[in-house]
């Protein structure tokens, strides 16, 4: 199958293009910028266009051109506090030009890549120190921007779904971890990251407060199989969303814990409490996976220690 991946050279389409390349199809590249640094093994593999997807006679004329079957879409901006115009206007009105451009060249799947953030803020039994698991039928209520833009695409996406021939699918990931997230995300999303690179380069790692906090945490490894499986199913999908999740969750200091048994010497020195990451509200969640492992029989194959290892293992360049 022909496949357009946009935003392919991120911390997870990385990892979607080498899952789709590994699995035998063909594949391009929708990016804003040419740097391979997360893809150096495959990018000579695919096909690169760089572009910006909030220009739509661009990703048109790319689209038409390429004629893929599926978009896999993960161009986006995940900091859309400071500056929310830019946010809507990527996430929102870029998912719209996707739609758009694939309902033009006759696409056939759409599959966008959502977040936890439309259940945000995870209060009530959602949040500490229930963590009760939320099914894709709850409600969504964001009130960070982050949120608010991948409901709003969702919904684009919906009506595309109703009213063309393009199938369109949101997946909701819960918090992702991988390589990649210290260079490409700033600040309190990379909270996972840093609790392993910074060990496995033998500095400490430090946080004031947050131990007791629990999330739903899954391998970026996880969530490329979970997008191929949805790329690629022969079959019509049932649902418009799906929760990519292993649906139980972890705390700070069991992730720590973990660490200090897979990283020779590693010093991680994290407090007590909840919040680690200092969100304005309740951020911290477990998601119910048990559609995706119904319709796709997906499940996580990183377990904690397993992803904790593979990753180390990456960052210190001895892949296994
Ligand atoms: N990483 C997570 O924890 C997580 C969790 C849930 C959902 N997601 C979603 O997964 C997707 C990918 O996330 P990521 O962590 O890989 O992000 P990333 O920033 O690493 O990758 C996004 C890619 O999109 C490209 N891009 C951004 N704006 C663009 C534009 N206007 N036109 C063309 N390309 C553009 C960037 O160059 C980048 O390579 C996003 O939609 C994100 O919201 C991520």
């Amino acid at each position: 199958m022909r496949v357009m991946v946009t935003g392919g050279f991120g911390v997870n389409g990385a990892w979607v293009v080498r899952e789709l390349l590994g699995r035998g199809h063909e594949v391009s590249v929708f990016e804003s910028r040419d740097d391979t640094s997360l893809v150096e093994d495959v990018a000579g593999e695919v096909e690169l266009v760089v572009g910006d997807i909030r220009e739509a006679g661009q990703l048109a004329g790319a689209v038409s051109r390429l004629r893929p079957e599926c978009i896999v879409h993960l161009a986006a901006v995940v900091e859309c506090e400071r500056d929310p115009y830019a946010a809507i206007s990527v996430n929102v009105g870029g998912t719209a030009n996707v739609c758009a451009a694939a309902t033009a060249a006759g696409v056939k799947r759409v599959v966008h890549t959502s977040s936890k953030a439309v259940y945000a803020p995870a209060t009530g039994q959602r949040g500490f120190p229930v963590y009760e698991p939320i099914s894709e039928d709850d409600d969504l209520r964001p009130t960070g921007m982050y949120g608010i833009t991948k409901v709003a695409a969702e919904n684009v996406l919906e009506w595309y779904g109703r009213n063309s021939a393009v199938e369109c699918v949101s997946l909701r990931f819960a918090t992702v971890i991988g390589p990649g997230k210290l260079q490409r995300h700033a600040g309190p999303v990379n909270t996972y990251s840093s609790m392993i690179e910074l060990p496995a380069s033998g500095r400490p790692f430090t946080m004031e407060h947050g131990g007791d906090e629990r999330d739903g945490v899954i391998y970026v490894l996880d969530v490329a199989d979970a997008i191929a499986r949805v790329a690629l199913a022969p079959e019509p999908l049932r649902h418009h969303a799906y929760n990519v999740a292993s649906g139980s969750t972890v705390s700070i200091s069991e992730f720590a814990d973990a660490i200090r048994g897979i990283i020779p010497g590693a010093v991680l020195d994290v407090g007590s409490g909840t919040n680690p990451m200092n969100m304005p509200d309740p951020y911290y969640m477990a998601l119910d996976g048990a559609r995706m492992e119904e319709e796709f029989g997906w499940r996580p194959r990183y377990d904690l220690d397993r992803a904790i290892r593979h990753y180390y293992d990456l960052v210190t360049s001895r892949p296994s």
